[in-house]
């Protein structure tokens, strides 16, 4: 059965991994759905490689003005959203005593202001009824090395998500976060660690992981397909962990 036919999601940074998982599925239960990415390449390569109905949108998502085009485009497109997935983010680890400015920036522009100021652009034109899905991350409730600036950007979006919720619950839009642990996706490949580093952080982190694997992306498009679907009609305010019980047991 179609889970989301005649509905208009919004997916960011759905150019790779989990974003394009669930931006597939989503498309595959009836979904019209609009992909951003901040590289036209990969939002070009996309376009004979899925099927449905689908909207493409080059927007960086630490920009203000990409995020105002990007909810215009969707509205002249598609004329409402029903589902918006704050998905896109980027990670980077340093230490105390290497924690720069920059990577602070990067990564609080990308992870939080971004998904904040699309929500404040999209608020308006959100459907009754509607959804909001943040991405967030085990580590903004389990500490490790190397991840203080990454895991409260995380555990920012967190406490949004409750402010969220409590705003538009009057107009029954329902928020809430997926939390996954560590997933099999190209974000590894674009972190700030070296190939070495990689492989050490993940091996710890493996053994963290109860379930003793990484989740794969389409575990991830699962559960936010559930979140988005009025399977979850009664669910807003919280945030469902995918982490194989890294932090749950
Ligand atoms: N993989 C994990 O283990 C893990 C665990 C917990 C949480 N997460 C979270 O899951 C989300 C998705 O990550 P992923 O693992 O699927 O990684 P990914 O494959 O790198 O996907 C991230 C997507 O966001 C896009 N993106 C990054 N910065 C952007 C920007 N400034 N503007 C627009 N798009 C941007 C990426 O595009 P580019 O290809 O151009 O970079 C890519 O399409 C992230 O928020 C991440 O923090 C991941």
């Amino acid at each position: 059965m179609k889970k989301l036919e005649n509905k208009v999601a919004i997916i960011t940074g759905a150019t790779s991994g989990m974003g394009l998982d669930t931006a597939k599925l989503f498309l595959s239960h009836g979904a019209k759905v609009v992909l951003t990415g901040r590289s036209q390449e990969k939002l070009d390569a996309l376009q004979n490689e899925l099927e449905g109905d689908f909207l493409l949108v080059k927007a960086d998502a630490a920009s203000l003005p990409d995020s105002k085009t990007l909810i215009n485009q969707t509205i002249e497109k598609f004329g409402k959203i029903d589902i918006l997935f704050l998905n896109a983010g980027i990670f980077k680890a340093a230490p105390a005593g290497q924690i720069t400015e920059e990577l602070f920036d990067n990564i609080y522009n990308i992870n939080v202001k971004g998904p904040i100021f699309t929500v404040n652009e999209a608020v308006p034109h959100l459907n009754q009824g509607g959804t909001i899905i943040f991405n967030t991350s085990v580590s903004n409730v389990k500490g490790m090395p190397g991840v203080s600036v990454y895991g409260s950007s995380k555990a920012a979006l967190r406490s949004a998500v409750r402010s969220f919720a409590a705003e538009l619950a009057p107009r029954n839009i329902r928020v809430n976060a997926i939390s996954p642990g560590p997933i099999e996706t190209p974000i590894w490949s674009k972190t700030n660690l070296t190939e070495e580093q990689i492989g050490g952080f993940a091996e710890g982190v493996s053994g963290q992981v109860p379930l003793g694997r990484f989740g794969k992306g389409q575990e991830i498009a699962n559960t936010v397909l559930f979140m988005a679907s009025d399977d979850a009609s009664y669910i807003t305010g919280t945030e469902i962990p995918v982490d194989g019980g890294m932090a749950q047991v």
